[in-house]
């Protein structure tokens, strides 16, 4: 048991996976996916604790409670920024106050589709950038912290 707690943050429009242009996004729902990581999280002695925003100033908020402004700071987050991972450099500076591990996780091949998805604010700080590889991406986030917490 690890007793480390986890964030996994998910931004604009990923309230609608399953039903959001599935062929890009796949068929599961966000609640399958937070359901899913909550669980195989808690086998590993690791609590997960979610949130998806399709506003930018409450994933600051949740950044800064979970952590610096929290008695117990949580140790890593895996999010997917959506949206916002090409504009916000207000979520990009919330991580690095933070400053604790974070991977950044794409569905979709973000590389492969419109120039504008092609810049990160976030790649050069993240631990690690999964994307292409559907809702599979995020076991694989959950699966590096598991073995990091080793
Ligand atoms: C996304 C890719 C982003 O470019 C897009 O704005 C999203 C989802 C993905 O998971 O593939 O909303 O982050």
């Amino acid at each position: 048991m690890t007793n480390k707690t986890i964030a996994l943050i998910n931004g604009a429009n990923l309230h609608l996976l399953g039903k959001r242009e599935p062929d890009i996004y796949g068929s599961t729902t966000l609640h399958d996916i937070e359901h899913r990581l909550t669980k195989k999280a808690l086998e590993h002695g690791i609590k997960l604790i979610t949130l998806q925003s399709n506003h930018e100033g409450q994933i600051v908020d949740f950044i800064g409670e979970v952590g610096l402004l929290s008695s117990s700071p949580i140790d890593g987050i895996i999010i997917n920024p959506a949206a916002f991972t090409h504009t916000s450099v207000a979520i990009r500076d919330a991580l690095a106050a933070l400053n604790k591990p974070f991977i950044e996780v794409h569905l979709s091949n973000v590389h492969a589709r419109e120039s504008f998805r092609q810049h990160s604010y976030f790649s050069d700080k993240a631990v690690g950038v999964i994307c292409g590889l559907g809702d599979l991406g995020y076991d694989m986030a959950l699966d590096w912290f598991i073995a990091h917490f080793q």
